[in-house]
């Protein structure tokens, strides 16, 4: 084995949404098991699972009350053990979420430190007197509102980045690190192959829950610099890096570190911490050619100077869907597919997100269906993230599709009947077929490097396969070589915006004589430095307007 890790594909489960198996509108475990073999004939390596640990729901799962069982609602240890099971003998990798930074208000701790404020576990949140009467600090919550809650009974101000039923754990308190020392064991005894780290950039916050004032304006997280990417975590991930690593098998953590900066993110992937860090920088980037390479290239540098490999993300269950990003219709569909391209034949490390190889827009859900707490926290000023969290339409007939026989718990748009998989499946222009097919094709250790292109498009080769991507330019010839795989089914001999192809190289050039009889000529461009030329004079970087998550942090 090697580092499977560093090419793989890993698709996101989105547990509640993803197959339903008893018919209650929620998917569970077993739903999971039914489709392993469509996730095996998708042709991904591994599967993450968001939360589906006992919890109260307040944020869908992202506030857990026990860290090791499962929701009665998604099963049982022995669904999970089968799913593991299930995984495994069909070659699929699995990792779950371990969810840190906070636990549920319902957790035992939390209760036993509400319950006597002279109870030790009180010492695992953060519980601190009021300022001028009110919160300790002007902290907000990234869901809205304050970052405190007042305890009614002493008077005291809990912690809580993200919802009030989300109190932050003081990962100053070894007892904390103890624990989840063992959550780990817990699971990889039971045969996971890794875990996603929620949150995993904010767990140690300074001491003095110092506020920040500087700099002004403040950024979108300036409430909580004094919170994030604090130097303990390094050697906390040290830690769980060696825990895993007395098991065999090569077990794996991606960590959800949201930082600006690649190379900081960079320090959390060195040789003995974490394997792999969420990149969200292409999520929130602009369709735009340079925009993108850059990113590439940034990227790069920064995780190639510690030897990780980079990952690659378009979509999760926190941000709007990326054809509705990219225009939505017809134009956000095609962009979508050209993107998915891009995506399979980057080097290293990619997450699909459920549904994005259906291609699915983001649902417009009306107000009094969103269940989202950012949608309630911040007064319905933000809609929430619930319209990337429909379920996945399976079958053609409403209203459960196939992922439920009873009411699904957001409703699928009955216009998805064309866009399910039984619709896509052997189709050979669907969104379905096209990942299929580039999942199969998809270069794994080959290496990378530019081709000089046309001002507004992309063009790389990874061994003997050259990917081009017309992001905004006038359509340009195709160059020479054979077509593998092309984004719009119907493209000849030009390559539009909007459109990307997969070709085989031949030798060191490849030339086009298109009809004009223009030639255009694809050279290697690997004689530059690993950042390209239009970089090597850096602009300031286009700084994003939508914070780096909609979850916000
Ligand atoms: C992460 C998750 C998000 C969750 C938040 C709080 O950002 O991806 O879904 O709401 O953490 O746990």
């Amino acid at each position: 084995m090697s580092e499977w890790w560093r090419s793989a594909v890993l698709y996101q489960i989105y547990v509640r949404s993803f197959a339903d198996s008893d018919g209650d509108g929620v998917g569970d475990l077993r739903g999971i098991r039914s489709r392993l073999p469509y996730l095996r004939e998708l042709g991904v390596d591994g599967i993450w699972l968001t939360p589906f640990y006992p919890s109260p729901g307040a944020d869908h799962g992202y506030d857990v009350s026990d860290y090791v069982d499962v929701h009665p609602q998604f099963g049982t240890l022995a669904d999970f053990d089968a799913l593991v099971a299930g995984a495994h003998e069909l070659g699929l990798r699995l990792i779950v979420d371990i969810v840190p930074n906070h636990t549920s208000n319902e957790h035992r701790w939390f209760r036993n430190a509400i319950a006597d404020p002279a109870h030790a576990d009180r010492a695992r949140y953060f519980f601190r007197p009021g300022r001028d009467g009110g919160p300790p600090n002007g902290w907000t919550s990234a869901f809205g509102g304050p970052a405190w809650t007042r305890d009614e009974r002493t008077g005291d101000y809990y912690l809580h980045f993200f919802a009030p039923e989300q109190p932050d754990l003081d990962w100053h308190q070894q007892s904390v690190r103890r624990e989840f020392e063992d959550v780990l064991r817990f699971w990889l005894d039971r045969g996971v192959d890794g875990f996603r780290i929620d949150v995993a950039h904010a767990l140690f916050k300074a001491q003095d829950l110092r506020e920040m004032h500087e700099p002004v304006p403040r950024t979108w997280d300036g409430d909580w610099l004094t919170a994030l990417d604090q130097p303990e975590l390094h050697d906390l991930y040290r830690g769980w890096r060696q825990l895993a690593d007395t098991y065999p098998g090569e077990r794996m953590f991606v960590g959800e570190i949201v930082l600006r900066n690649q190379e900081t993110i960079a320090r959390y992937v060195r040789p003995d911490e974490l394997q792999l860090a969420f990149n969200f920088a292409l999520l929130h980037e602009t369709w735009d050619a340079t925009a993108i390479r850059e990113t590439i290239d940034a990227t790069r540098t920064a995780l190639g100077a510690v030897g990780a490999p980079s990952t690659w993300v378009f979509e999760n269950h926190d941000v709007t869907r990326l054809p509705t990003r990219y225009g939505g219709g017809a134009q956000g569909a095609r962009r979508a597919r050209a993107a998915a391209l891009l995506l399979l034949a980057l080097p290293g490390t990619a997450f699909v997100y459920e549904g994005q190889e259906l291609g699915l827009e983001e649902v417009d859900l009306p107000d009094e269906l969103r269940q989202d707490p950012i949608f309630f926290r911040t007064k319905g000023e933000r809609p929430g993230r619930d319209g990337c969290r429909v379920p996945i339409p399976w079958e053609n007939e409403p209203p459960g599709f196939g992922f439920t026989t009873g009411t699904p718990w957001l409703p699928i748009p009955e216009e998805w009947a064309t866009v399910t998989v039984v619709a896509q499946a052997g189709d050979p222009a669907s969104m379905l077929e096209l990942y299929r097919a580039g999942l199969a094709l998809r270069p794994r250790e080959e290496p990378f490097a530019w081709r000089e292109s046309p001002p507004g498009t992309l063009a790389f080769t990874r061994g003997g396969l050259l990917c081009v991507v017309n992001v905004d330019a006038a359509a340009i010839p195709l160059p020479a070589g054979e077509l593998l795989l092309a984004s719009d089914p119907d493209l000849r001999d030009i390559l539009p915006r909007d459109t990307a192809v997969w070709l085989t190289t031949k030798g060191e050039r490849c030339e086009h004589r298109s009809e004009s009889g223009r030639s255009a000529t694809w050279r290697p461009a690997s004689t530059r430095p690993a950042t390209s030329p239009s970089s090597a004079v850096r602009r300031p970087r286009r700084r994003s307007a939508l914070p780096l998550s909609d979850s916000g942090i």
